[in-house]
């Protein structure tokens, strides 16, 4: 059942659902959002199937915009004040049921004043408003997706810490595997690791975290250390976890390379080839409920584990784009991400790093 009900009226706010719906089926499911009028099916009773709708949903949305107290019918009389009015009846429902109510002010409207309201409709008042500006709309808009993945029971959003014991389990897990990479003289970067005395670098973080980070390879300062980014690509992660109050102790960072490659070059076919088995395990053995790919080479990684229509798609393209996946485990969230070292050589990308790690929030 339907669990986003948006409330409106046409003639009001029309455009601005429609913007807002750009947003919402990003995160959501088309499933998971009921506009009333399109769902009902000819020859239902609209009152019945309305109350329905709106008893099954956990977040009701009651878009204001500047003509929603005033709109009348052919006839002049004002909607709200007719009995059979659908956003009278949808609103009349959903505070009934003591529904988890958000009023949207768009295009500049005010929250009503109680005296203007018909009286079954005056708690309404009460509800705390978001407001959707023009200049403003996308940023708007991820807080009210924020507010209102909150309110909602996800699959995703956070994943249930698991018992301590399961906890252990995970660090041993990755600790086996780790040993198991330290041995693998099958590998092609093994002799180079074995000459330069490096670390392998398996990754960092809580082994039962809900978001998992995938980067390319690591370099020289995190083979020399075992660490993932601990480089100047680190700095700049370290920053943008800073913004949305992340600390690399409440996720997991990994690289689809999980040795250094001789020179900064792009992974040859036959590394990832070697190494995809083992970012695999990681991710079975961690579980994420959120795995993000930073750059190019994560994202088509991931893209094609998944299956996903997307594959082939550039990272210009679908940075910043949470996508659902299916793993063996349950669902999941893929965010694809631009690698952090695009800082390093284009400052401007700082501000679209910024913005695309607040996606990330969705999740915590
Ligand atoms: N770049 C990566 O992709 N990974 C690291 O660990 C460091 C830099």
């Amino acid at each position: 059942m339907s669990r986003i009900f948006i409330n409106y009226r046409r003639v009001d706010s029309e455009g601005h659902v429609g913007r807002l719906m750009d947003h919402l089926a990003q995160h959501f499911q088309p499933d998971d959002i009921f506009m009333d009028i399109e769902s009902i099916k000819p020859g239902e009773d609209f009152i019945d199937t309305i109350e329905k709708a709106v008893a099954a949903c956990d977040v009701f949305l009651i878009m204001i915009g500047p003509h929603w107290l005033t709109a009348a019918d052919e006839a002049g009389r004002r909607r709200l004040d007719l009995w059979d009015d659908f956003v009278r009846v949808e609103i009349t429902a959903a505070l009934k049921l003591n529904k988890k109510i958000f009023p949207v002010l768009v295009g500049r409207a005010a929250m009503p004043h109680p005296d203007h309201l018909p009286e079954e409709l005056r708690p309404l008042t009460r509800r705390q408003a978001t407001e959707l500006t023009h200049t403003r709309f996308a940023q708007d808009a991820q807080k009210l997706i924020v507010a209102i993945r909150e309110a909602m029971p996800s699959q995703t959003k956070r994943k249930p810490r698991t018992d301590a014991e399961t906890y252990l389990q995970k660090e041993a897990a990755l600790k086996a595997l780790r040993a198991q990479l330290i041995d693998a003289s099958e590998s092609p970067l093994f002799e180079f690791r074995q000459k330069m005395r490096y670390f392998p670098v398996i990754g960092e973080g809580n082994p039962d975290a809900n978001i998992v980070l995938i980067g390319e390879s690591p370099g020289k300062n995190e083979a020399e250390k075992g660490v993932p980014f601990v480089g100047p690509s680190g700095e700049v992660l370290d920053e943008m976890l800073a913004t949305i109050n992340l600390k690399r102790q409440d996720i997991f960072v990994t690289n689809l390379l999980l040795d250094r490659p001789p020179e900064k070059r792009d992974p040859l076919p036959e590394e990832l080839a070697f190494y995809a088995p083992y970012v695999d395990r990681i991710i079975e053995i961690i579980q994420p409920g959120v795995i993000v790919a930073l750059g190019r080479f994560a994202m088509s990684y991931l893209l094609k584990k998944y299956n996903l229509p997307e594959q082939g798609g550039k990272i210009s393209d679908l940075h910043g784009r949470p996508l659902r996946a299916t793993a063996p485990y349950g669902a999941i969230h893929l965010l694809p991400l631009y690698h952090p070292a695009v800082v390093l050589y284009s400052a401007t990308q700082r501000e679209t790093l910024k913005r695309d790690f607040q996606k990330l929030t969705l999740f915590i």
